[in-house]
């Protein structure tokens, strides 16, 4: 049988292998970062409405720019992110990992390089790969927090033309300081000047604010956000950023003409619609994140403090073991590749009482 390395692919995807969370069908799944609320049912009819309108003109081309569903993101942005923002600030595509893609491809490529402070979100490195982009992996303190000296020297020396920071990091839920993005921007802009690119996928989960007002004045600061977490729509594929309306212009460069279907910006409209309902979810997983926060320390586990809608816990000896005897109990949870520790995703109180029972035994298995 032929496979992929007897393909004439290009020589840095020899050998390596896609990005997978595995997908198993257990009773408790809580290994994405998903949000474990269905949409409510005035939504999903609303949804209906808006796709079947949009079908009576799907004989044509969507609308290329997504005006209306940009200005929509623009006002929840202003509502939310204590910064005016408007229709020239925001960019759409399918996920933020578009999003993400659309800016490595504009500033980054080949004979480029991109820096992340690891560990962090997976896909970073691998959207560097997939448009070649070189990949630096920048330093994280023991505690995951970022050492604003330490980054600051890796940026001096590497030279980045993308410097990512994700806040709130995942998998660790660290939130970045605005004092630090605001050094690390300055350094970035002394070394090259590069783009600045702040993962604000979980922002509405932090207790902090989101750190949006800093684009004012820093036209090469991105904030890229995403409907797949707080909004409970991640099968909808809907990401933006906000920045300097020369960015938005830039990745016009490079994005797909019509890349965003008509279907797909009808149903992200429908949900901007029920925005206030939908971040209500947001209110009781913050409450539940910060309950599974308590009582794995209880129960014994480290904890990393979490600003996201997940938690990272440990120490285990051997981490894939400790994964396999939660999911022997029925429950999914993430295992990020940080040795010792484990990712575990906030879902609905049953589900983490299922979740944390399960981690309850492991611990009691451990001690014997
Ligand atoms: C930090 C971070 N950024 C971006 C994404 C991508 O989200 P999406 O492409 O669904 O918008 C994720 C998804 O898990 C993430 O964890």
């Amino acid at each position: 049988m032929t496979g992929i390395d007897d393909l004439p692919v290009r020589d840095e995807l020899r050998g390596k292998s896609p990005y997978g969370a595995p997908q198993l069908d257990v009773p408790v799944q809580l290994n994405t970062n998903e949000n474990p609320y269905p949409l409510p049912e005035p939504l999903v009819a609303r949804i209906a409405e808006r796709v079947a309108e949009a079908a009576r003109t799907l004989n044509r081309y969507p609308d290329r720019d997504a005006v209306e569903l940009r200005t929509e993101l623009a006002r929840y942005l202003t509502r939310t992110g204590k910064h005016p923002v408007a229709v020239e600030n925001v960019w759409a595509a399918n996920g933020s990992n578009e999003v993400l893609q659309q800016l490595l491809q504009t500033f980054g490529g080949p004979g480029r390089t991109a820096i992340g402070f690891e560990p962090s979100y997976s896909m970073h490195a691998l959207i560097a790969r997939g448009t070649g982009t070189g990949w630096i992996s920048g330093p994280r303190n023991e505690d995951f927090t970022i050492d604003p000296a330490a980054a600051e020297k890796a940026i001096a020396e590497h030279r980045p033309d993308v410097v990512f920071i994700t806040s709130p990091n995942n998998p660790t839920g660290t939130a970045v300081a605005a004092d630090t993005v605001r050094a690390l921007y300055e350094a970035a802009q002394a070394a090259k000047p590069s783009m600045v690119v702040v993962d604000e996928a979980y922002v509405e989960f932090s207790h902090r604010d989101s750190l949006l007002p800093l684009v004012e004045g820093r036209p090469n600061l991105v904030i890229s956000r995403t409907m797949s977490k707080a909004f409970g729509a991640a099968g909808l594929r809907l990401g933006y950023l906000a920045a300097d309306p020369a960015v938005v212009d830039a990745v016009q460069l490079v994005r797909l003409p019509y890349h965003l279907s008509a279907v797909t910006q009808a149903t992200a409209l429908a949900a901007l619609e029920h925005t206030d309902t939908l971040l209500g979810y947001v209110e009781q997983l913050k409450a539940e994140r910060d309950r599974l926060v308590t009582e794995l320390r209880g129960i014994g586990c480290e904890v990393t403090d979490s600003d996201a809608n997940f938690v990272q816990f440990g120490k285990f000896p051997d981490t894939h073991a400790a994964w396999q005897r939660i999911l022997d109990r029925g429950v999914l949870v993430r295992d990020n590749g940080v040795p010792g520790w484990l990712r575990v995703t906030a879902g609905t109180p049953e589900e983490n009482d299922a979740f944390l029972d399960a981690v309850r035994e492991l611990m009691k298995e451990q001690e014997r």
